[in-house]
This record gives structure tokens, C-alpha cells and sequence, in this order.
């Protein structure tokens, strides 16, 4: 029998992604507590809120990693039950998780990383596509990826996520800890990646930047969706900001 995605309330078509009351927890603390939204194919959601909202936690947990377990819920991507999936194949569905940590495998070059992503599973951009778009990935390629700057590295973890068919791309905090000018460098490629229509979720503590990018937002706060609109309201609405991102 071929899974259907559940009707929505509204009685809508099923949207591109969907996640539908989502429970996740670290052994007994309960972490994600009932969050649902949608995503249409080619968006943009930035996935905000202060430290310790549970943005890294929902981000866990669509791309079901082990830490959170997800106890009820449903997950939907392009019409697979990703809630049904374990890591390995959310990631061969097209999930791809760009941690904060970034996870460049040491012992490797940026090409061995970016071979290794299309070992298994379908591939997506060809290196060369990805060296045309990363040009300083192609000016490093023989050098071992942990032993570049944060930057580099962010484009390497993020080019590595495009090396996989990737359908929905999730960014962790992928301005952390990187100079201004740097920023501006990965947010031109996020820009590129966006009118390439990649389904995207950002989450970051700049969250200006974030919702410059973005077309819509989710703000969480200890692990309940607060608000969800597009991101304009958010620009325009100081004291939302206030009150949930502290800015
Ligand atoms: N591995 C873990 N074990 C137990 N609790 C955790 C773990 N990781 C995060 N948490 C808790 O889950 C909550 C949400 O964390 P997280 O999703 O990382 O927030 P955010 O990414 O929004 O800063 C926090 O209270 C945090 O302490
Ligand atoms: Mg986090």
C-alpha cells in the first residue's frame, strides 16, 4: 500500500513537507512538545527562538536521529513517511542535516569528504558542479577539510549536503562563530541555493540574517511553536522579537 500523507485540517493538499505533532525527548526529558508546521516546496522557514528552544531538537528530530526518539507524530517529506525512517534512510530520502559542528571527517580531504557523501544513496550536484559554485572548495581540494577555517569548512559541510539528492536541507546555526565578512560569503551561497528552489530550514541566533533569506518563520520557545508567519511579520514586529528572540 503506498503511504499517504494525512489530510490536513483544512482540507488542503499535503504539503511539500509536513511535520504534524511532533513529541521527542532525551531519555525523560521531554524536549519537543506537540510542534507542527509545513513547508512548500522551494520555501525557506527560518526556525527561531532563544538558546535551549528546541530548535536543534526538532532539527534532530526530522532528520531522526537516534537523540531526540520521537514518540508520536508524524513526518512527511515529498509524500514519504520520514516518522516511519531511522537516520540512515531520512538521509536517502533526501534529509540533509547540516550540523552546528559541521563534522568534517578527519583524515580526509574537502574531495574524499565530498566523495564519501555519494558513496550510498542518490546522488545529487556532481563535485564539479559543486567546485563551480564553492570556488574556494576547488582551491582546496587536496587539503585535509578539518584543517581549513570555519568558513571553509561551513561551505564543505554545506556542499557535502548537496552532493546528496537533498530535498530539504536543514542549516544549524551555519553563521556560528564566523566573521562578518565570512557570513556574507555563506549568505550569498544560501541565497543561490534559494533560487535554486532547495526546500530550506535555517536556524540561527542572527536571526535578522536569517529572516532576510527566508520566507517564512517558526519561533519556538521551550518547545512549542509560537509563532508561525511569514518572515516579514516577524521584521516588522519588534516586540515579538522581544519577547522570544531577545532582539
Ligand atoms: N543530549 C541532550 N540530552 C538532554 N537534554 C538535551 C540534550 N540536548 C539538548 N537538550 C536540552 O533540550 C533543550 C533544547 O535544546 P536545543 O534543541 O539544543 O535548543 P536550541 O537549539 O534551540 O538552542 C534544552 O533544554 C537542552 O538543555
Ligand atoms: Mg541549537
Amino acid at each position: 500500500m503506498t503511504p499517504v500523507s494525512p489530510v490536513r485540517a483544512t482540507g488542503s493538499a499535503p504539503a511539500f513537507f509536513s511535520a504534524w505533532d511532533l513529541h521527542a525527548y532525551y531519555g525523560e526529558s521531554y524536549i519537543v512538545q506537540g510542534v507542527s508546521f509545513d513547508i512548500r516546496e522551494g520555501e525557506i522557514l527560518a526556525l527561531l527562538g532563544r538558546n535551549g528552544a528546541g530548535k536543534t531538537s526538532t532539527l534532530r528530530t526530522i532528520a531522526r536521529m537516534s537523540n531526540p526518539g520521537l514518540t508520536s507524530g508524524e513526518i512527511w517529506l515529498d509524500h514519504k513517511p520520514l516518522h516511519s525512517m531511522k537516520a540512515y534512510d531520512a538521509a536517502n530520502n533526501g534529509v540533509g542535516l547540516v550540523p552546528e559542528d559541521r563534522c568534517i571527517i578527519p583524515g580526509l580531504t574537502v574531495e574524499e569528504n565530498l566523495q564519501l557523501a555519494q558513496i550510498e544513496g542518490p546522488s545529487g550536484w556532481s563535485i564539479e558542479r559543486l567546485y563551480d559554485h564553492f570556488p574556494r572548495l576547488a582551491e582546496r581540494r587536496h587539503q585535509e577539510g578539518v584543517t581549513m577555517s570555519g568558513g571553509e569548512q561551513q561551505m564543505l559541510a554545506v556542499a557535502r549536503a548537496l552532493a546528496r539528492d537533498v530535498k530539504l536541507l536543514l542549516l544549524d546555526e551555519p553563521y556560528e562563530g564566523l566573521a562578518p565578512v565570512i557570513v556574507r560569503e555563506i549568505e550569498s551561497i544560501l541565497e543561490e541555493i534559494k533560487n535554486l528552489g532547495i526546500t530550506t530550514i535555517i536556524v540561527e541566533q542572527n536571526a535578522i540574517a536569517a529572516l532576510h533569506l527566508a520566507d517564512r518563520a517558526l519561533i519556538l520557545d521551550m518547545g512549542q511553536v509560537v509563532f508561525d508567519g511569514s518572515a516579514q511579520e516577524v521584521l516588522d514586529n519588534a516586540e515579538l522579537r522581544q519577547e522570544y528572540l531577545a532582539i
